[in-house]
């Protein structure tokens, strides 16, 4: 049995849209066969962008996309990914397996597929190997709105006018694969490179993001907020969930009912995360200035048999639908300091979106949160008094039409009987449901409609007072109106 109450004048603050970012790297076929197929593909696209990816990613309102990574961001020089795409260089991707990197997706390509989508722009800078110029010269081969030479050049390779960059990272992990700094060096290269980030538009400044902790190192974020803060909009952190050890990576599909509970759990672990990386930020940024940018999280399983193990291409089940409805949750806990978040990655890598084969598409379960929490996006985070079953999450914001509230009971057997009381009279209630019967229910190729939402119609409701029965291994949303 669970019980919410909402009262009205308990607002926790606005929760951004950015927290329902993506991620794509040029890693497996993230970018290459899932997003991009080139313009003279049979699979049907825009622009060389697949039809079908962007149809199902705009029905989700991606609001932010992170790219070129990940590690391979710190090996990425993004003149080679310019010019007709017959002379750009051919690299070997030595994050990812060392496969051949034609670069035929850069810049152009990205801001295209922004375009599509609907979404702004995040740009991960190579700090680890590159040098200040050439950073410098990315931001004004993309912004720079006049005559010099990178904008001239940009014109010269078809784009006159030039692009937004909302959001700009400065290396990335750069205490591992980024470059294996010290906090203390690297925050001194992160003052040096982001003073030649120019925001040439004043209407619309760079907001720029230093190269946070990995997972607990509180050591790298105090040092970070100690040395860098004034220089910093945003500082990023990196969580994945994992079933076991880091080195030993558990299956994705056909695992015991201890590793649905230790993915969780782990997963989990963000609330604390959170709350302790903003407790160090609060001694240098009282004011909450300074965004936590959770631009990697989301569930590390086992690469699928047969494929590349460097591709991280794994299935999705129900149980990452739960990772997903809990950490978002926990990221709309702490709207005061949670900016954006991008989960990794948008397709076909890790916790993915969508999955695709040649020119077969599946949407994941955890597809189908994101499409449920649409409504979180922007809305008013309330702060409620809960008293929870130990496996149910939930979360409530205020929208125009009264409360959006989403539930996940991760217990894998029982139904939570769910109360939430209302100080305003409820008129109408509608929702929606994801649920397994299974552990590891899925959508594959064969059966890609196996794990999908549906409406939810078993709640009842008097003025001030809705109940529910949410069952096992499920998310269920409900759109509460109290206003018509
Ligand atoms: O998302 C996969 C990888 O995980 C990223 O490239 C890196 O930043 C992290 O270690």
């Amino acid at each position: 049995m669970s019980y919410i109450s909402i009262d009205s004048q308990r607002e926790r603050g606005k929760i951004s849209k950015y927290i329902y970012g993506q991620f794509s790297e040029h890693l497996g076929h993230g970018i290459y066969d899932g997003l991009w197929v080139g313009p003279d593909s049979d699979i049907p696209n825009t622009n060389g962008i697949r039809n079908d990816v962007v149809s199902a990613l705009r029905a989700i309102n991606v609001p932010v996309l992170r790219w070129p990574g990940g590690c391979f961001a710190d090996t990425y020089h993004w003149t080679d990914g310019i010019g007709p795409a017959s002379t750009r260089k051919r690299i070997v991707n030595t994050s990812w397996g060392s496969v051949v990197e034609n670069n035929h997706f850069g810049t152009h390509e990205y801001f295209e597929l922004l375009k599509q989508l609907g979404a702004d722009a995040y740009i991960n800078g190579n700090l680890g190997s590159g040098t200040v110029q050439e950073m410098s010269e990315w931001v004004e081969y993309m912004t720079f709105n006049g005559t010099s030479p990178m904008a001239d050049l940009r014109t010269a390779n078809g784009h006159k006018d030039p692009w937004q960059v909302k959001f700009f990272g400065v290396g990335n992990e750069s205490w591992g694969g980024g470059g294996n700094m010290r906090p203390e060096y690297y925050a001194d290269l992160y003052r040096q490179y982001q003073t030649f980030i120019n925001s040439y538009d004043a209407d619309t400044p760079i907001y720029k993001i230093a190269s946070g902790p990995n997972v607990d190192d509180y050591h790298w974020m105090d040092v970070l907020m100690k040395n860098a803060a004034p220089y910093m909009d945003g500082i990023s952190l990196h969580h994945y969930a994992l079933a076991s050890a880091w080195e030993d990576k558990r299956p994705a599909l056909d695992f015991p009912e201890s590793e649905w509970f230790s993915l969780i759990k782990s997963a989990q672990k963000m609330d604390e995360l959170i709350t302790k990386h903003s407790t160090i930020m609060d001694k240098y940024d009282p004011q909450k200035r300074i965004g936590l940018i959770v631009d990697e999280w989301g569930s590390w399983l086992r690469a699928e048999k047969d494929t590349n193990p460097a591709f991280l291409y794994q299935q999705n089940t129900i149980r990452d639908a739960m990772i997903a409805a809990i950490t978002l949750h926990i990221f709309q806990k702490h709207v005061d300091r949670v900016q954006m978040a991008n989960i990794a990655q948008m397709v076909n890598v890790l916790q993915a979106m969508l999955l695709t084969d040649g020119t077969k598409l599946v949407k994941t379960p955890t597809y189908y949160v994101f499409k449920m929490f649409t409504k979180h996006q922007e809305a008013i985070a309330m702060d409620t008094f809960d008293n929870l079953s130990d496996t149910t999450s939930a979360s409530v914001s205020k929208n125009a039409d009264g409360y959006f509230i989403s539930l996940c009971n991760f217990g894998l057997s029982a139904p939570d009987d769910i109360t939430v009381d209302v100080d305003t009279a409820i008129k109408s209630v509608s929702g929606t449901v994801l649920r397994g019967l299974r552990m590891d229910d899925h959508n594959d190729f064969e059966h890609p409609d196996e794990v999908k939402s549906e409406e939810f119609s078993t709640t009842s409701f008097q003025p001030h007072q809705l109940k529910a029965q949410i069952p096992p291994m499920s998310v269920v949303t409900l759109q509460v109106n109290t206003n018509k």
